[in-house]
């Protein structure tokens, strides 16, 4: 495994909240594979066909933990046994349909199960660093032209987006009031911090109302894709992509405590921002067969129809940059789901960081 961190990793005890679900699981593998003792929390996932499942990352870490985050004493317990010296916060109900549905749930989890994490860190002296996944749709979205920066109002209109902006304010109070760089070594020694991603694609996601799992959904029952939103815009970008972002933030604040606490966007190139039309097209280009259908629906819930991020900030300061530009992030998506029946996908997932770590 080509490892980017020098060693930063190896040996290090890493607990990662949401390690079931997507992200997570590729998260989980690539700490794995760089020498962490991964500790995951999470519920079950979804599906027996999940990354998580197939690639049998659960087996391999050092813990396999099912809890729910709603429990603050249990976290607390959790991260007493397990020591953790760093934290990836990514555990959440991420869907902005189904937060229409289950409002109060989508808030519980994602609000209140992020202060039960912080309030974890905050009983455990061996945490270091925590950093905290919310997202794009944090900020207070007004389709502008430009891309959103840290420094934007955080905000939301569905109550997903919203649960996740209100995240944010939560995130910011408890780096003020308990983790505040300025009592760093004589209150505290915790360096906390959000990170904000685009629309993140890859293998081994099956979410629902999500473009690619809809994709594959329909590509493998012979159906034609039905896009729902063709012209919305968002900024796509490999699930790898923002995973290094997160990594090398990790280490930063590992070595300078004080210095990047704060909110960071990861995001992709303006080239790779376009339209779910144009996604799609891209990914039946790769997959080799397929066929769009628009079902643009005038009476379909709000749903924001732009969304840019400004990565400037992660670029010149932390020296990250997106790696693959739409052709290569498709190319990595497609042979996933074109490979992962027949391959053994924890290879497959190894060898597609390899290859994203050698462009
Ligand atoms: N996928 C994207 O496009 C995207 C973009 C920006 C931000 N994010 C954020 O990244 C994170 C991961 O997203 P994902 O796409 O991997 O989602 P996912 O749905 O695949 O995974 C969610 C994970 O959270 C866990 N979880 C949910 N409720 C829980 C609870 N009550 N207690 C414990 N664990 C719980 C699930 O078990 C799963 O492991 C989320 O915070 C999401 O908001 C995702």
């Amino acid at each position: 495994m080509i490892d980017i961190f020098n060693d930063f990793y190896k040996g290090k005890r890493v607990l990662v909240t949401g390690h079931t679900g997507f992200k997570g699981s590729w998260l989980s593998i690539w700490l794995h594979e760089l020498g962490a003792e991964v500790v995951g929390v999470g519920l079950e996932p979804y599906s027996e066909r999940d990354n998580f499942v197939l690639s049998g990352i659960g087996g391999k870490i050092k813990a396999d933990i099912r809890a729910d985050i709603r429990d603050g004493k249990l976290m607390k317990e959790i991260f007493e046994e397990y020591q953790p010296e760093i934290v990836f916060h990514l555990a959440a109900q991420p869907l902005v349909r189904l937060s229409y549905e289950i409002p109060f749930e989508t808030y519980e989890v994602n609000v209140m199960g992020t202060i039960n994490v912080m309030e974890a860190i905050r009983c455990t002296n061996s945490v270091k660093v925590g950093v905290m996944i919310t997202t794009d749709k944090c900020y207070d979205n007004n389709e502008q032209l430009h891309g959103y920066v840290e420094t934007d109002p955080f905000g939301g209109y569905d109550p997903y987006s919203s649960s996740k902006g209100a995240c944010e304010v939560a995130i910011q109070s408890w780096r003020r009031s308990f983790f505040n760089p300025d009592d760093y070594g004589k209150k505290h020694t915790v360096s906390l911090a959000s990170v904000r991603a685009g629309n993140v694609i890859g293998g081994g996601d099956w979410a629902l109302d999500r473009i690619i799992p809809d994709c594959i959904r329909a590509l493998e029952a012979n159906r034609p894709i039905e896009i729902r939103s063709p012209k919305a815009v968002r900024p796509w970008e490999h699930v790898l992509e923002p995973l290094s972002g997160y990594m090398l933030l990790a280490q930063k604040m590992w070595d300078s405590p004080t210095e990047y606490c704060e909110g960071w966007n990861f995001g992709p190139e303006e080239e790779s921002v376009s339209t779910v039309w144009e996604v799609a097209t891209e990914l039946i280009q790769y997959y080799g067969c397929g066929e769009l259908k628009d079902c643009s629906d005038p009476n379909a819930l709000h749903e924001a129809k732009l969304l840019m991020l400004n990565v400037n900030k992660a670029k010149s300061r932390l020296g990250w940059n997106p790696r693959l530009n739409m052709q290569g992030c498709m190319e990595l998506v497609s042979d996933w789901y074109k490979r992962y029946k027949t391959e053994n996908v924890y290879s497959l997932c190894v060898e597609e960081i390899n290859k994203f770590l050698s462009v």
